[in-house]
């Protein structure tokens, strides 16, 4: 029998678990979460509850349990090198070793592995290692002409970037957080502010051997209308066609070629092939698509978009991941919709007064899934709510209309002090996406026009409103 390890949290490792699940094989799961989740228990035969930095401990149970392989979930225990412990005891993972973890564990790294290796979709940018801030400043002001972002060069639970005019007022402010950054952690990347609309496309990588998954769109703000504070994520949508309302083929084969390329340069740059998931943030762009980070891992919440539309074996994918057989073959995608809801306590992400309060889900029917994040069970079988996201609610659909009214019903039918944003994946927000691209894309025609180099296709950037109503 297939035994994996699976070290993981919250929603995404439930997903995980459940997309083996499926698998025909039945593997065994050796679970090791931070935090006991009670998705992952039901599914997994060891459940142990272990800080994910205590290497160790972590390689004695994937040893004592003589795995086959491990997947890692999240960032910090790739930073750390958890994949380089378990392959040093003969234990190959879904998930890259340290060396390729700094694809997402750096900005700088990030940024100067595609710029070395010609991969040009990059904003202009600059690392800075002194903290001079006389320096800096010319940097943002006359080089990115006051629209900068700052990025802190290491790992930061998502908050090492500010975007001057969101997170940081002035020029001022941007210079001393570089500063501050640079004290911090030795470096800091500044770079150009892009406008345009944001979406994730992960590939599964082994080597060379690159198997693309649908794209997604992450909502990052906590309310409707993409007002309010950042968080992990409120919700995603995916389309039945594997792009997005706001794309045109160009970009999807541009944001597929990236990834190539960067799994390319990675085996170049490291000398060892990049094995697990590589996650592409990209911003569609007026004349194209940019590289926002690079991930090392699956996101959350596109892994719960992503892992309930395989209609492959995933147990077998990540076999052929760790041996260097994968193939587009072994890894397919239903042509679904899905909508993934996150419930939340009602004052997250500012109060979280609700941990500790009871939540009772309704059953999902085979076009939903719920995933649990933040969420505990007590000795009595109360679930009982977090301080963080408490539950991915996956809707799967022919359209993204069927899609999202799954996830809203089972949403709508959790009882307990939560809330989520009923807009994601609705049609005013899509098209207003869409706007956001055509009037940038058209404007972009404008200037080329007057160059006499036109480079896209006018009828291909008008043509989003008339795509969205068509799936
Ligand atoms: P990151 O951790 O690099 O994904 O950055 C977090 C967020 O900052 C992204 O999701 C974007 O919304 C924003 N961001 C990062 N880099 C840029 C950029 N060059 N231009 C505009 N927004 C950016
Ligand atoms: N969805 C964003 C992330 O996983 O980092």
């Amino acid at each position: 029998m297939m035994r994996i390890l699976l070290v993981a949290s919250s929603a995404r490792g439930h997903a995980i678990a459940d997309a083996l699940m499926r698998s025909p094989q039945q593997p065994e799961i050796i679970a090791v979460t931070p935090a006991r989740n009670p998705g992952i228990g039901a599914l997994a035969s060891s459940h142990t509850v272990l800080p994910l930095h205590d290497t160790e401990a972590i390689v004695h149970i994937a040893q004592d349990a003589a795995v086959d392989f491990a997947i890692i979930g999240p960032e910090d225990p790739l930073a750390n090198g958890l994949a380089d412990a378990l392959q040093k005891r003969g234990i190959p993972s879904v998930a890259p070793l340290q060396s390729g973890a700094r694809i997402e564990s750096s900005k700088r790294f990030a940024r100067d592995l595609m710029a070395k290796y010609d991969i040009g979709a990059s904003p202009l940018y600059r690392t800075f290692t002194d903290a001079n801030p006389d320096i800096i400043r010319h940097y943002i002001q006359h080089d990115l002409h006051g629209e900068y972002v700052v990025k802190f060069d290491a790992l930061k639970g998502g908050k090492g970037v500010k975007v001057g005019g969101e997170h940081l007022d002035t020029v001022e402010d941007g210079v001393r957080y570089a500063c501050d950054c640079i004290r911090e952690c030795g470096a800091v990347v500044v770079e150009e502010k892009l406008q345009g609309v944001e979406f994730s496309l992960i590939s599964f990588v082994s080597g060379t051997q690159v198997v693309h998954s649908p794209a997604v769109q992450d909502h990052k703000r906590a309310f409707t209308g993409d007002t309010g504070p950042n968080t992990g994520g409120m919700g995603t949508y995916s389309m039945p066609d594997h792009s997005l309302p706001f794309l045109d083929p160009q970009d999807m084969q541009s944001a597929k070629a990236i990834n190539e390329q960067v799994a390319h340069a990675l085996l170049a740059e490291t000398g060892v092939p990049y094995r697990g998931f590589l996650y592409g943030g990209f911003m569609a762009v007026r004349d194209g698509i940019r590289v926002i980070e690079y991930n090392s891992r699956l996101g959350d919440p596109e892994a719960l978009n992503i892992l309930p539309l395989l209609t492959s074996d995933f147990a077998a994918v990540c076999n052929a991941i760790v041996a260097e057989e994968l193939t587009e073959q072994l890894v397919t995608f239903a042509p679904k919709a899905t909508v993934c809801l996150y419930v939340t306590p009602k004052s997250y992400p500012t109060a979280m007064k609700e941990k500790g309060a009871p939540v009772t889900f309704p059953t999902p029917n085979a076009d939903g899934r719920i995933f649990f994040g933040d969420i505990s069970q007590d000795d009595a079988g109360v679930l009982r709510l977090g301080r963080s996201r408490t539950a991915g609610i996956v809707g799967i659909g022919d359209t993204l209309e069927a899609a999202r009214y799954t996830a809203l019903s089972l949403c709508k039918a959790v009882d307990g002090p939560v809330r989520f944003r009923e807009d994601i994946g609705s049609r005013e927000l899509t098209d207003a996406r869409c706007r956001t691209m055509r009037d940038l894309r058209r404007s972009a025609i404008v200037v080329t026009d007057h160059a006499e180099s036109g480079t896209r296709d006018p009828a291909a950037a008008a043509s989003c409103d008339a795509e969205t109503s068509s799936k």
